[in-house]
């Protein structure tokens, strides 16, 4: 199985940026967290982040092309306002889970509204780092068998 792990802007800076909301763990380290997890399952993990919109668009593109069964993606702020990340995985037919290192429904009003969230085959909020672990093995076992 081929699973994608997409983040977006700003959380290149895990593990120094507003640690009290997303935790001391490097985007690196979660990285490597997720590659053990990946290879335990016999699974391959590609990963990739970016600040920029359209290229995170370009990286769901290329899903089709790498056989991706799934994605992982933290839209980061592009949560709250990209109907054209919306529009790419509703372009690919890609199922994806939408992870968010805090609880966004607790916070502030504008990081309530998902443009992605009514499309993702589910979201998981507020549990740090542990929650891409826990989209991946979801997304393992319900892929697996297809
Ligand atoms: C985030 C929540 C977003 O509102 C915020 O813009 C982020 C990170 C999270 O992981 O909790 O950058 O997606």
């Amino acid at each position: 199985m081929n699973i994608l792990l997409i983040n977006g802007p700003n959380l290149n800076l895990l593990g120094t940026r507003e640690k009290e909301l997303y935790g001391s763990k490097s985007l690196e380290d979660i990285q490597q967290d997720l590659l053990v997890l990946a290879n335990e399952h016999q699974c391959n993990l590609l990963t990739f982040q970016s600040n920029a919109e359209h290229e995170i668009i370009d990286s769901i593109h290329g899903a089709v092309e790498a056989k991706i069964d799934f994605v992982i993606i933290n839209p980061a702020a592009y949560t709250h306002t990209s109907i054209a990340i919306r529009d790419a995985f509703l372009g690919v037919k890609i199922p994806f889970y939408e992870v968010h290192l805090s609880d966004i429904q607790t916070r502030e009003k504008y990081r309530h509204f998902s443009y992605l969230s009514d499309i993702a085959e589910e979201v998981i909020t507020g549990l740090g780092a542990k929650g891409y672990e826990e989209a991946m093995l979801k997304g393992i076992l319900k892929y697996r068998s297809k």
